[in-house]
């Protein structure tokens, strides 16, 4: 049991959750039995973000940019990102819900929290941490589009070719990858191992059992 587990009490922090039954502990120590194995190594992303930061800041020269990370997933890359770019950039953030739960997109993409800021007359760059189906994309694009930009461009960290359903064209890619479910870097299952630094793929008896 964990520190803060043990002074409150077992299972008193996860009490509104699934996991009332499990201490800290026990939720992390699954972390290793249950990554398959790496599959992108954290300087090969961290190489890649770099390259993708400079071509950004060499089109974006003299431009009102604004990124726009796409939650929960780009929030890593989207930090990582920002810090490679050597011009001005404002940022802003939108939630979006496409999985529910699972690893199989739905097909619907939920706003769950839009942008903050007005984007008319401004260049937005949408920062992804995955395109699978392309879904999730081609309706921001689109929504995105209807506000009055100067311009609409996407960025996403990894692609997964193989999966998609529509059409679209992705500005600025970084690395592509197979067909198989991927953790890490920003991206979760079921809310875990996002904190992971490498992208890892899930072993898929994790997401198999019932
Ligand atoms: P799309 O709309 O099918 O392209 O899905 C995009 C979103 O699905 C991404 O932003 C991720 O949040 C999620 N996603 C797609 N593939 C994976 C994966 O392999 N692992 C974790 N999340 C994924």
């Amino acid at each position: 049991m964990c520190e803060l587990c043990d002074n409150a009490g077992k299972g008193n922090r996860f009490e509104n959750g699934k996991n009332e039954n499990e201490s800290c502990n026990e939720r992390a120590n699954t972390l290793n039995d249950e990554v398959g194995r790496i599959l992108v190594p954290r300087e090969k992303i961290a190489e890649k973000v770099k390259e993708l930061g400079k071509r950004i800041s060499n089109d974006y020269k003299d431009c009102e940019l604004v990124l726009v990370g796409v939650l929960k997933g780009a929030f890593i890359f989207l930090a990582d990102l920002m810090r490679e770019l050597e011009i001005n950039a404002d940022m802003d953030l939108i939630s979006v819900s496409s999985y529910a739960d699972g690893t199989e997109s739905t097909g619907i993409v939920r706003i769950i929290k839009d942008v903050d800021i007005n984007i008319q007359g401004k260049h937005v760059l949408i920062v992804e941490d995955i395109v699978d189906t392309g879904l999730t994309l081609k309706h921001l694009k689109e929504l995105f589009s209807t506000r009055g930009p100067k311009s609409v461009k996407i960025c996403a960290i990894f692609d997964k070719p193989s999966r998609r359903k529509v059409n679209i064209t992705i500005d600025y890619k970084g690395i592509e990858i197979p067909n198989e479910f991927v953790i890490g870097y920003g991206l979760d299952y079921q809310g875990r191992y996002r904190n992971l630094p490498d992208l890892c793929v899930l072993k898929p008896e994790i997401y198999t059992k019932k």
